[in-house]
């Protein structure tokens, strides 16, 4: 037997466990966004303790050093990868309005379970005047009729892929919206970093994200690896950092014990 056996097969386990339980949030003001039932038959909570409250969510994803990085590199992304853009698990849409609005000749739709975000999301969106994006109430394990088969140019998932339940189930879809050729990038968070090993093993509704139970997925389905590579080695609460630094974050975050996330480039076919 291997020496990276028992690794694996713990990371087959933790692949499929369940969403860990929590207590429901108690009632805030925000309350009335909260969908009455489950969606697409599952319940929360989605996105942990901040299911409740879009607003705070969005401007802790807008907002810091590390956001600012992650949308420079998904600017970069999509200028490179043609076609229609679909965000899975896209939070608030703070990072598809963005791009959106850098590509008014493009098509951005987001899915998104938590229908109080979703709703957040086309307000700002119709407030700044887009009419490229659209954010749909769903899961990614079985994604709203609006998206067709063999429609789709690049799929962008961000901190999302942790958070799901049944990840061959969004394989199999993200399979089937995606035209040949369709590239996927993925960023997750980097269960090598200690400190994010723990904040995700600690925290309800948080989980960790093994990436090679997840390449061999996608595999399996005709995706194939173009890149992976780690980023990020301030925390995201950073709301700067001088040029120096920044230079430094670049030259590290290859290194798996001091980077935050791991991100994986496929193409299709
Ligand atoms: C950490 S947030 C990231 C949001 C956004 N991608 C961003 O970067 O700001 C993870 C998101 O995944 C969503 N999510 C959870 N389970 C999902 C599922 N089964 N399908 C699609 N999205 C899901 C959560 O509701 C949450 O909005």
């Amino acid at each position: 037997m291997s020496a990276s056996a028992p690794l694996a097969r713990a990371e087959e386990t933790l692949y499929r466990q369940p969403m860990a339980a929590t207590s429901p949030p108690p009632p805030t003001s925000a309350a009335d966004d909260q969908p009455d039932g489950p969606v697409n038959g599952r319940s929360g909570p989605f996105n942990a303790e901040f299911d409740d409250d879009p607003e705070r969510y969005d401007e802790m994803r807008a907002g810091g050093h590390m956001a600012r990085r992650r949308t420079a590199f998904f600017e970069g992304v999509v200028a490179r990868v043609p076609g229609d853009v679909l965000e899975l698990g896209s939070g608030t849409g703070t990072l598809l309005r963005t791009m959106a609005a850098a590509h008014p000749d493009r098509s951005f739709t987001g899915v998104e379970p938590l229908e109080g975000y979703a709703r957040f999301a086309n307000e700002r969106a119709a407030a700044d005047g887009l009419t490229n994006f659209h954010m749909e109430v769903g899961v990614g394990e079985d994604l709203p009729p609006s998206i067709e088969s063999g429609s789709v140019g690049l799929v962008m998932t961000i901190d999302a892929l942790h958070h799901i339940g049944d990840l061959d189930a969004v394989v199999a879809e993200v399979t089937r919206v995606a035209r040949p050729g369709a590239r996927w990038v993925a960023m997750e968070p980097n269960r090598l970093h200690p400190y994010v090993l723990a904040y995700h093993v600690l925290t309800p509704g948080e989980r960790t994200f093994p990436p090679a139970p997840f390449l061999r997925a996608v595999r399996r389905a005709g995706w194939s690896l173009r890149t992976k590579r780690r980023m990020f080695t301030f925390p995201s609460t950073t709301a700067s950092v001088p040029g120096w630094a920044a230079s430094l974050e670049r030259a590290t975050e290859w290194f798996a014990p001091v980077s935050g996330a791991v991100v994986l480039d496929l193409v299709k076919g």
